[in-house]
């Protein structure tokens, strides 16, 4: 998700993809991959800097949820990985507005680790907070482009994540929101969101340096993929994407803006047809953000790709269901064959099959195809969505400014 500092919304294109989405098939199951905590604070050396910091991540919903311990003793939560945003936080009792969750909310009385913030510590981060409160609380607002929101208490909790060896590696005094007021467009499978985007605030700036540096790479299973199969998030040391077909690109800086991920796109090919961003191009102009599910281009790139896809699918376009809105989407028993879709970004091309491009069907909207690509103003960047980013280890090194892209089954990842 984007910030609402950023940019602006994208909120109605987003409800439609989801309601694409929505099935009800799907079972929660979150024991299939229980790791063993121990219940105290490991004590964190540099000396077994060999193991990797890890976090199992799975899709729901057109959303990928991370699952780590906060508080003690630990408290299972289940957030939405973010590359577009910095703030981790989760739901808190007491709740004076939340949305409806299926586990219970964290309760910060219960753990013995969790401490409140004041208003006067360098810790209560300026950028989220309004006037401080007579009670000196840090009293957060952070909001998102598709005009979600949380409120809460700026603070700090132990949080516990997991070693490649299954270790548990618990790290003290992570500076996170307990949301007390939560709003917008969220299932009740999160239980809160995991900023990992490139702010002093977000999981990777906190807890890289202790582990290597600051970087992270992700393996996002395809959208349908049952929730009980996960993939790995690995953070600072070992997580550098490497090996055969690996391509890089740089990230570029844009203005004030430390959380997303800028990098530069060139062009799309549709199959063979290359179709070049309009003339100046401009770095920076996508960001890639795992926290939104369609790809977004400009409005002219996403014109020339939407009739060039038309024109090399054998199929007639659906017209006859206004529930679709303006997306290209088509109705068959068998899956897509084509075509293929290329992201040509400043040094790395990455081909996408039918499974990363269109939307499947779900047991309720039974043999249509969407294109999940939508559009945006020519004036905003746009956004490499998490749909696209199936099916391939995705690195970001926020230390050299890069991220590196290798194609891979996530779901054996
Ligand atoms: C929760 O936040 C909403 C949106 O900002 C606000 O309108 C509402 O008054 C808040 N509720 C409480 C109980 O503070
Ligand atoms: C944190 O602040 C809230 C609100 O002022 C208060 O109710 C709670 O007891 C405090 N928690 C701790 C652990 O100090
Ligand atoms: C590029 O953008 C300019 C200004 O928006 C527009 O006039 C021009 O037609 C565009 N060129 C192409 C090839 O789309």
């Amino acid at each position: 998700m984007v910030p609402l500092q950023s940019f602006n919304p994208y909120l109605a294109i987003i409800l439609l993809l989801f309601h694409l989405l929505h099935f009800s098939s799907i079972e929660a199951q979150n024991d299939g991959f229980t790791v063993k905590l121990i219940r105290k604070s490991s004590h964190l050396s540099s000396n077994n800097i060999q193991d990797i910091v890890q976090a199992p991540i799975n899709a729901y919903i057109g959303q990928y949820l991370m699952e780590l311990y906060i508080g003690t003793p630990p408290i299972k939560i289940s957030g939405t990985v973010d590359t577009g945003s910095d703030l981790i936080w989760v739901q808190c009792v007491p709740c004076l507005g939340c949305y409806n969750q299926i586990n219970p909310m964290f309760d910060p009385l219960k753990s013995s680790t969790y401490t409140n913030i004041s208003c006067d510590s360098p810790l209560c981060y300026k950028p989220y907070i309004g006037e401080c409160s007579p009670e000196k609380r840090c009293d957060y607002t952070y909001g998102y482009a598709d005009s979600s929101l949380t409120k809460g208490v700026l603070a700090q909790e132990t949080v516990t994540l997991t070693s490649n060896t299954g270790k548990p590696i618990s790290l003290q005094g992570i500076l996170f929101g307990c949301g007390h007021n939560n709003t917008g467009n969220f299932n009740d499978h999160e239980m809160g969101l995991i900023g990992l985007g490139g702010g002093p605030t977000s999981l990777v700036s906190q807890i890289g340096p202790l582990f290597g540096g600051k970087k992270f790479s992700q393996c996002l299973v395809p959208f349908l993929t049952d929730i009980t199969i996960s993939s790995q998030m690995s953070f600072g040391k070992g997580s550098e994407v490497l090996g055969e077909g690996v391509v890089t690109t740089p990230l570029v800086q844009r203005e004030q803006d430390m959380t997303s991920y800028y990098v530069t796109l060139l062009g799309i090919s549709v199959e063979d047809t290359y179709l070049p961003m309009n003339s100046t191009i401009e770095k920076g102009n996508m960001l890639v953000d795992s926290g939104t599910p369609p790809n977004i281009l400009p409005q002219q790139l996403y014109d020339r790709v939407y009739v060039e896809v038309k024109n090399k699918v054998p199929l007639e376009p659906i017209t006859d269901d206004p529930s679709l809105g303006p997306q290209l989407c088509y109705r068959t028993q068998t899956n897509l064959k084509g075509p293929t879709l290329t992201y040509h970004f400043e040094g790395a091309n990455l081909l996408l099959t039918p499974i990363q491009t269109f939307i499947p069907p779900t047991p309720e909207t039974k043999g249509v195809f969407c294109l999940a690509i939508t559009n945006c103003a020519n004036s905003d960047p746009g956004i490499y969505g998490n749909f696209a980013q199936t099916n391939y280890l995705i690195g970001f090194d926020l230390d050299r400014q890069i991220v590196s892209f290798k194609p891979t089954d996530c779901t054996k990842q």
